[in-house]
Formats: C-alpha cells, structure tokens, sequence
C-alpha cells in the first residue's frame, strides 16, 4: 500500500476487467476504499473480493442502478472522493449501415451514462467542497479510425463533457480530467482484433502504429487514475492526458 490515495473513496465503472479492473486494484493498493460498479456479478465480485472492496451490481446505463450505486457509495463509507467513469463498449459500424439503435446504445454507454454518474455524486462531492472525477477517453477522443462510428463521437463527446463541467464545478472544489488511451491490452481490444480474418496479423499492426512498438497495458493507464485522482494533482482541471506512447504525435508519411 503506496497510501497515495489514503482515506479516499472510489466508485470505478466497469471494474470487473481489463482497464477498469487495473484502476481499482491500483486505487486499492494506493489505500483508497474502493466500490467495484459493474455490469457482470461474477467478475464484479471476484475484483471486489480480490482488493477487499464492495460490489454493488450497476448497470451505468440504468438510472435506478446509478442511484443505487451512489446510495450504497455513500451508506457503507459515508463520502465519495474519485469517480471514475469507466465502463464503455465498441460500437463500431459504417455509419449508413448502422441501425439506429446502434447509436442509441453507444450514446447511453459510452456517453449518457457518464454524465448520469456525475450528475449523482455530485452533490455528496459539491457538499464536501472536494471531489475528483476521472473520465476513461480514448484515441477516437481526437482521431477517427473508418467504420467505428459512433464510438467517436460519443468519446468526442466525453472530452467535452470533461472540460464543461471541470470549469462548471472547479470553485466547489472538484475536478474533472479525462484520461485517453490508445489501443491497451483487454478484452475489448482482443474482441475487436478477432472480428478480423487474421487477428495475430491485426494485433501485430496495432502494435506497430505505436513508436515503442507495442500497445499499452491496463496497469499503465491505472498510474495516471491514480495520480489524477489523487493529491499530487491538485491544479489540474478540465484536461485530458494521452496515453498513446507517442502516436499521436508521429507524423505518418
Ligand atoms: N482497451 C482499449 O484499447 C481502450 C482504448 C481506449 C479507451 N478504452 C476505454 O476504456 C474503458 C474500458 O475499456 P476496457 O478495454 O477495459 O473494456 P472491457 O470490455 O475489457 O471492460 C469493460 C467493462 O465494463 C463493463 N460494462 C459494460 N457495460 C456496462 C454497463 N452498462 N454498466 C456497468 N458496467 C458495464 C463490462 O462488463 C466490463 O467489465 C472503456 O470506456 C473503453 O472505451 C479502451
């Protein structure tokens, strides 16, 4: 235990697995409480169980769900420090083949249910006059990748979300930053690669598109949750940190 996030109470979306998993395993090493708001019960609990946190049960896109999640939050460790919006899914079509459900779904998740999640701590944090919320970006946050629509514009979407409220709520003593990774090790990304006839030749382009030759993995966006969460970030508001290895800056010729 590192005690950087010592005495802090975190709700971590979607922390049954891959990335979101690494947050609230990083979140608890560094001291913090951690409430583990997932979708899927068995790897919801076995996480919980893992860093001596609490499961509740949360589908992130259901407002009666939301409401729970915050109450439990709030009833078991009477305050909330850190949210992080984490729970997200690929929604990926050509956008004139996409039946238009496809864009409620993503908007809902990847979307919506940030703000719904923000919107319900928010008065616990405005109340305590502190507060950190960290929102999980990504790569489509800046560029567009053809035939991944609407996942874009709804990670567009979330960059704005960041800044808006970041400025809206930063003289309650809250702040709101946003962390956009590049292609990182989980699952989603190894269901996406199999969607390919060759998922190996499609894992090792991946890799290559990233200067040091290979993409980054859960624990390695955990560090900068922890860090934007934490004390150490006090001055930071309304920002977004890339966390590509440099791809966004290579010039592709
Ligand atoms: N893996 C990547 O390459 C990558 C890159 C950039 C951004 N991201 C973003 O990071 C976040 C996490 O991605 P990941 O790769 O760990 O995904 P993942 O699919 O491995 O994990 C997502 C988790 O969210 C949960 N979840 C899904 N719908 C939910 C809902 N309605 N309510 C509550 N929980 C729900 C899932 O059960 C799962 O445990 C997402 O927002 C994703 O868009 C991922």
């Amino acid at each position: 235990m590192n005690g950087r996030l010592q005495n802090k109470v975190a709700i971590v979306t979607g922390a049954g697995q891959g990335i979101g998993a690494a947050i609230a395993r990083a979140y608890a090493d560094a001291g913090a409480k951690v409430v583990v708001a997932e979708l899927r019960a068995e790897t919801g609990n076995g996480v919980a169980a893992e860093i001596g946190g609490s499961f509740i049960q949360t589908d992130v896109t259901k407002q009666a769900d939301v409401e729970r999640c915050v109450a439990h939050t709030l009833e078991r460790f009477g305050r909330i420090d850190v949210l992080v919006n984490n729970a997200g899914a690929n929604v990926f079509h050509r956008p004139h083949e996409m039946p238009r459900s496809e864009w409620a779904r993503c908007m809902a998740l990847d979307l919506e249910a940030c703000w719904a999640m923000a919107e319900a701590v928010l008065p616990t944090m405005r109340q305590k006059a502190t507060g950190a919320i960290v929102n999980i970006a990504s790569s489509h946050s800046f560029k567009i990748i053809p035939h991944t629509f609407p996942y874009p514009v709804a990670k567009h979407g979330l960059i704005g979300m960041t800044r808006a409220l970041g400025i809206e709520y930063a003289a309650d003593g809250i702040r709101v930053n946003a962390i956009a990774p590049a292609y990182i090790d989980t699952e989603i990304a190894q269901a996406y690669w199999a969607g390919f006839p060759d998922p190996a030749a499609e894992r090792l382009k991946a890799e290559k598109l990233h200067p040091p030759g290979r993409i980054g993995r859960p624990e390695e966006v955990a560090m900068t949750a922890v860090f934007l969460a934490s004390d150490e970030a006090p001055f930071i508001n309304a920002e977004t940190i890339i966390i590509d290895g440099g791809r966004s800056a290579l010039f592709h010729d």
